[in-house]
């Protein structure tokens, strides 16, 4: 069994990590011979994922082709598709996860909560737009924006043209209501080509600049109700568009509890990294076994509270050498292999147990000991 992995980030990493255990071959197209999922693959591709004949030439022998990023154009998978490749999760319903101006619709249509939303072709639609549902507003690339980037927050008309300045062709802006929410949540669930499906617990996520800092599983405070309103909402999304893989519903909780969903992700996702340490299967295993056909693993904690911080680069530049000033045996450590450059993710780590607070701290101390902050 050969699993295609188009993309060489951190995400192909931990995937290669989770399909040694699995006895599964992993093949990939990377961007280059240095990126993080190239320096432990064997068998890399080097090569452009816009460029239709690298893809469908890596394609040819792999038995199921997946991804690290949603960035491949959705025309090259179709393509793909017609000419019998097994693309998981396939292009109808990864589309939803790259184009956000397409996922807004569809789940608008599917009775889901999302921010009112219009897509605006000038800035004076834009400020049109803000002037009508009041500011601020929130602008987004509707494709190719990852980590924060192409997602603005426009606080009145005079800034309106920023999000058109060297906006790409067949690039979107889709602009949003500004959601006040009290907090984020991740409601990760997988699912298998059969229909099969599993539910992670729901986890609150941290984003600062647009960036996942922490995520703590269970979601603090979160009742029973609101928990299963959550899972049963990613489940019902990934049945309804046909998800084969996982799928991250980005979700913002409102001052009266009821969620507003964000937005998609059908891959491995940040708030799912705390499955590696603390959950019975990890989300990298479960997205190779759904995308692979295999029965799904058990998504249950292993612990009570399990905390999640990610390593966004910072004063040390030497992450390898970091290990050695780390004084909590208990931690786990997850290093991408990245080159360290100002607040980009390059590795994080996880701590579990009985105390939240003592979980917290300890993940906490333990990033800023890669990054060389003092809490
Ligand atoms: N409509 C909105 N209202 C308030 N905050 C938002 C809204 N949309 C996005 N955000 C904030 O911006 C972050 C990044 O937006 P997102 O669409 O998820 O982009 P990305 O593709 O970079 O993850 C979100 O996690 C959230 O913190
Ligand atoms: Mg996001």
């Amino acid at each position: 069994m050969i699993v295609g992995i188009v993309g060489g980030g951190q995400l192909a990493r931990m995937m290669h990590a989770a399909s040694i255990g699995l006895g599964v071959r992993v093949k990939l197209l990377a961007e280059g011979p240095e990126v993080s999922a190239a320096q432990v693959v064997h068998d890399v591709v080097v090569g452009d994922y816009t460029d239709p004949a690298t893809v469908t030439e890596f394609a040819a022998d792999v038995d199921v082709l997946t991804f690290d990023h949603e960035h491949v154009p959705t025309s090259i998978l179709t393509d793909l598709e017609g000419r019998g490749v097994v693309v998981r999760p396939g292009p109808a319903a990864l589309v939803h996860a790259q184009d956000k101006a397409v996922m807004r619709e569809r789940l608008a249509s599917h009775g889901a909560h999302v921010p009112v939303n219009e897509v605006v072709a000038t800035p004076e639609a834009l400020g049109a737009f803000g002037d009508r549902v009041g500011w601020p507003i929130i602008a987004k690339t509707s494709r190719g924006g990852y980590d924060g980037k192409g997602v603005w927050k426009i606080n009145g008309p005079e800034h309106c043209q920023v999000p058109f300045e060297g906006l790409r062709d067949g690039i979107r802006i889709v602009a949003e209501e500004y959601v006040d929410f009290v907090r984020e949540l991740s409601a990760l669930v997988v699912r298998g080509a059969t229909g099969e499906a599993v539910a992670y617990p729901v986890s609150e996520s941290v984003q600062t600049d647009g960036i996942c800092v922490e995520t703590t599983t269970p979601a603090p405070g979160l009742t029973r109700d609101q928990t299963e309103t959550c899972q049963r909402l990613a489940l019902d999304i990934a049945a309804e568009l046909g998800v084969v893989g996982v799928l991250a519903v980005e979700l913002m909780e409102h001052r009266d509890g009821h969620v507003i969903v964000n937005e998609l992700a059908m891959r491995p996702h940040n708030t799912g990294h705390w499955t590696i340490d603390g959950a019975v299967t990890s989300q990298f295993e479960n997205h190779l076994r759904a995308v692979l056909d295999l029965p799904l693993g058990d998504p249950r904690p292993r612990a009570r509270w399990t905390v999640m911080r990610n390593i966004l680069g910072g004063a040390r530049d030497d992450l390898v050498g970091g290990l050695g000033g780390l004084h909590d045996p208990a931690l786990r450590v997850q290093l991408y292999g990245k080159t360290v450059v100002s607040g980009r993710k390059v590795g994080h780590v996880t701590a579990y147990g009985d105390d939240l607070d003592d979980v917290r701290n300890r993940a906490r101390r333990g990033a800023a000991s890669f990054t060389g902050e003092d809490l």
